[in-house]
Order: C-alpha cells, then sequence, then structure tokens
C-alpha cells in the first residue's frame, strides 16, 4: 500500500523499513507498504521472517488523550459512534488528513472511508477548499447578514436539484430535517409524519423512534427524554414493504408527510425499490401528503443530481447536508416555492439559525460543486469504488461466503451474516461479532472504515489507486480467513 510509504518495486528490507521510518519520524512498523511490496513479501517468506511485519501496534498519546477526555466529555466524544463502544479499543483520536489519509495522533496513517461521514467527496485538506474557506475567512468569518454566497450556492444546487425552487440553508443535517418536518405539517396543517425503520433523519425528538411491534402500535423513543406526546404522531414503517405502507396510507390519509432516505445509508447501503418510491409518490400525492427526500447522504454523492434523478421521482421537500459543504457545517432544505414560502419572513412556519448560511461554508461548498460538476466526476469515481467492490462480489458469490456487498455510486456496505437486504428486518442475523474482527483487522493494517456496521462506506476523488487496491488485498485476505483464525 502506497498511503505512508508510497513505495515501490522490489525493496530490500532494510530499504523499505527505513523508508518508512523517516517518512514519520519514529519506529513505527506498518504492514502498508504498496502492491509490490507486499506482493514481493508473499512470495519472499524471508522478508516476511525479518519481521517486517508492518502493523499498527500502539496508540500512546491517543490512549492517554482519550483516558483525559472521558474526564470533561461525556464518553470521552461529541458524539456517540465515535468513541468505537463495543470494540474493545480506544477510540481514533485524529491529528490531520490530506486526500485519501487521515493520521492520528501517535503519527499512524489510515486511508480513510469514513470521510467524515461521507462529507468530504473531494477527500481531505483538498487545496482549492482550503484556499476558498482561508480567503473568505480572511474577509470575515460570520456576519449573521446575507452574503451572495448564499444565492450562489442556493442557485447551483437549484441547477441540479430543480426540485429544489427554493431553499434555506441550516448549520446540520438534522436541523434541515427538523425544519422541513415543520414546514410539512405546517403547510398542510396535519401532523402526522411516516419515517421507515433503519432511516437516520437527524436527532430531533420526533424522529428518534423505532417501529412499535406491528404497524398499529404505537412507536417507541430511541431516547430517554422524548415524551410520548412527541412521538405519537410519528409512524414507522417496514421499508420497501410496498404493500404494507400502500395499504397504511390508504388507511389513514391524514399524513402531513413521508420522509424517507432514498438509499438508505444509516443501516448499512440499502436502496429503495423503484416501485416503492413510485408507490410513496403517488399516494402521497393522492392524500395532500409531502414526499421528503432526506438527501443529506445521497445529496451530490450518488450523482450530480442526487437519488432524485436516479428515481425519476420528485419530492416535495428535499434534505441536503454534507457534500455540499464540502466538510464545513452546511445542510439545507428546499422544495417548491408555494411551500417555501410558507417559512418566516414570508410565512407563519419559524425557522432560524446564527450560523445559517455561514459564508465560509458557503465558500467552501461552491468550490466543492465546481469539483464535481466537471465532466466525467461521478464516473470516475464509481470506477474507483468498483475497484474494490467488484472483486469482492465475485468473491462472495464464488465462494458461498454469508455476506452481501451493496453499493450505489461511490457508497457501499458489506453485510456480514445475511445475504438478501431489504430493510431493517433484514438485519436481525447480521453478525456484529464478525464486523468487530474485521474493522479491528483493517483498523490495524491502517484502513479506516466507518466503525459501525450499520453504516455506509464512501470513497472519494482523492483515493489512490494503490490505497484502494491495498484495501482490496486487506479486504479479501480478512474475507478468505476462517473464523477461527481472526484475531
Ligand atoms: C440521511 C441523514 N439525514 C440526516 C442526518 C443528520 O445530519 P447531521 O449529523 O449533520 O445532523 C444524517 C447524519 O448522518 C443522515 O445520514
Amino acid at each position: 500500500m502506497g498511503n505512508c510509504c508510497g513505495l515501490r518495486g522490489n525493496f530490500p528490507e532494510i530499504l523499505v523499513r527505513s523508508i518508512a521510518e523517516s517518512t514519520y519520524g519514529r519506529a513505527k512498523i506498518f504492514e502498508k507498504c504498496s502492491q509490490d511490496v507486499a506482493r514481493f513479501y508473499e512470495i519472499n517468506p524471508l522478508f516476511r521472517l525479518l519481521g517486517y511485519n508492518m502493523m499498527i501496534t500502539g496508540r500512546p498519546k491517543s490512549d492517554e488523550i482519550y483516558a483525559a477526555s472521558l474526564e470533561r466529555l461525556p464518553g470521552g466524544v461529541n458524539s456517540p459512534v465515535r468513541a468505537f463502544k463495543g470494540f474493545d479499543m480506544t477510540p481514533m483520536i485524529v491529528q490531520k488528513g490530506k486526500g485519501d489519509t487521515i493520521w492520528d495522533v501517535d503519527g499512524n496513517a489510515y486511508i480513510d472511508y469514513c470521510l467524515s461521514w461521507g462529507a468530504l467527496i473531494l477527500g481531505h485538506a483538498h487545496p482549492a477548499i482550503v484556499t476558498s474557506a482561508c480567503e473568505q475567512m480572511q474577509r470575515g468569518s460570520s456576519f449573521g447578514i446575507a452574503t451572495p454566497y448564499e444565492l450562489f450556492l442556493a442557485d447551483k444546487i437549484n441547477t441540479y436539484l430543480p426540485s429544489m425552487e427554493k431553499l434555506r440553508f441550516v448549520s446540520s443535517g438534522s436541523e434541515a430535517t427538523m425544519s422541513a418536518i415543520r414546514l410539512a405539517r405546517g403547510c398542510t396543517g396535519r401532523n402526522t409524519l411516516i419515517k421507515f425503520s433503519g432511516h437516520y433523519h437527524g436527532h430531533s425528538d420526533c424522529l428518534l423512534i423505532q417501529a412499535g411491534s406491528g404497524v398499529t402500535h404505537l412507536p417507541k423513543a430511541t431516547s430517554k427524554g422524548i415524551p410520548n406526546s412527541v412521538i405519537q404522531d410519528t409512524v414507522c414503517l417496514p421499508f420497501n414493504d410496498l404493500s404494507t405502507c400502500r395499504s397504511y396510507i390508504r388507511s389513514h390519509p391524514d399524513i402531513a408527510a413521508v420522509i424517507l432516505e432514498p438509499v438508505a445509508g444509516n443501516m448499512g447501503v440499502v436502496p429503495a425499490e423503484q416501485e416503492f418510491v413510485c408507490m410513496l409518490r403517488e399516494e402521497t400525492t393522492a392524500c395532500g401528503a409531502l414526499l421528503i427526500f432526506d438527501e443529506v447522504i445521497t445529496g451530490f454523492r450518488v450523482g450530480l443530481r442526487g437519488a432524485q434523478e436516479r428515481y425519476q421521482i420528485k419530492p416535495d421537500l428535499t434534505c441536503l447536508g454534507k457534500v455540499i459543504g464540502g466538510g464545513y457545517p452546511v445542510a439545507a432544505f428546499g422544495g417548491r416555492k408555494e411551500i417555501m414560502d410558507l417559512i418566516a419572513p414570508l410565512g407563519a412556519v419559524y425557522q432560524g439559525g446564527t450560523l445559517s448560511g455561514n459564508p465560509v461554508a458557503m465558500c467552501a461548498g461552491l468550490e466543492t460543486l465546481s469539483h464535481v460538476e466537471q465532466e466525467g466526476f461521478y464516473e470516475d469515481l464509481e470506477k474507483k469504488t468498483r475497484l474494490i467492490t467488484d472483486p469482492i462480489e465475485h468473491y462472495l458469490e464464488r465462494n458461498n461466503v454469508p455476506a452481501l456487498l451493496t453499493r450505489i455510486g461511490s457508497m457501499f456496505t458489506l453485510f456480514f451474516g445475511v445475504t438478501e437486504v431489504r430493510g431493517k428486518e433484514d438485519l436481525s442475523q447480521m453478525n456484529e461479532v464478525k464486523f468487530k474482527a474485521f474493522f479491528q483487522y483493517l483498523f490495524e493494517r491502517g484502513i479506516y472504515a466507518p466503525p459501525s456496521a450499520y453504516e455506509a462506506w464512501f470513497v472519494s476523488s482523492a483515493h489512490t489507486e494503490e490505497n484502494l487496491l491495498y484495501t482490496l488485498d486487506t479486504i479479501l485476505t480478512f474475507l478468505k480467513k476462517k473464523d477461527t483464525e481472526i484475531t
């Protein structure tokens, strides 16, 4: 692999080691040499015997910072999944990122497939985004006053997502979905919201629910601190279950909105079936409810025109986040003019924010979109992704491995223990123990996967072929191991 050493050819061990060490200024041992070197090792067991087994072996600074953080931050982190709960290891404490690689505070390098949960489609610290954000910082970082960049970014988004005739910028995906739902309720004068099991739309109260047992049962809050009165108007239905959902909507037409991730990314990648989305469009139109596409992940990720173009469906409202901010805190919700004009100051649905439309973030977003709109960008990104996913799919198929790889564009998930996933219900057999071993195996070899079995991997335009092939090689090696060999 080349993200740390970038080595090529048949290097003598001593040279490989000294280059690796001088690159990092420490006697860290990495198993990450280039593909060529890795292959050379395979055919030259002598080199392995020499002990050049470049594993990430220790993270003393990370351990220290994490221990101190536990005293000051609940769980040592500022968002739960960062804590590596259940992995029996100290969480990642990151120092810096560049391109497809992040470095922890101990100087270990990892190829990053989390990419700030999908936001960094151009990779870390892309020079043009850094320049554009820095230039704006010099002009002022926040005004709480309109700037031209909000209009420019809104125009750009509208060019590719014409269903967003008007939009409003907010600072997080949670804010976008929460506000879109308030707007849908304000617009229809109704309360009921339908969401789907396994879909995540942020942490606002009315959305933190799981289905009750059967569609007629009230949902349960997935967090303490949420009054029943808040969730009693949210119904959670099984994703991709066309007949159950259609009959529910027909028998309860007093619905304000249906919200979904058209390609679910928060239970692993699980795309909606075409007929399912078409049914939702037809039924919501028929009963006067709004259809909300939560494209916080899929917007500008699965393609320039989002999931809505893939499915050829025009939602009433769309929520965006992640990619549109290029790694800065930006999200948005938008839709038809007459709906959006119900928001304050024009209308009576209140929504606002001190940092909404923050100019630094707007400039970073504009710069990001100016790259992804280049011809061939998404084709190249998909090609890169398939360097990893195609061979894995073939391997699973040929060897009848009880696992499944799902992929849309540059996002994918490898599920262990299941061979078909249409919704959350299919994940009851998921082999989380195997995922834990998988995550640790990759981590020790300098590959940072999203730290949960229920998440999507993301590839950026900055991922090098060398690193993608190293990742593929490592995953295949893991898959070929017997369970008893995995430590
Ligand atoms: C589909 C979807 N919607 C909404 C959100 C919430 O976004 P944020 O974490 O920016 O609040 C997320 C977060 O991952 C998401 O994946």
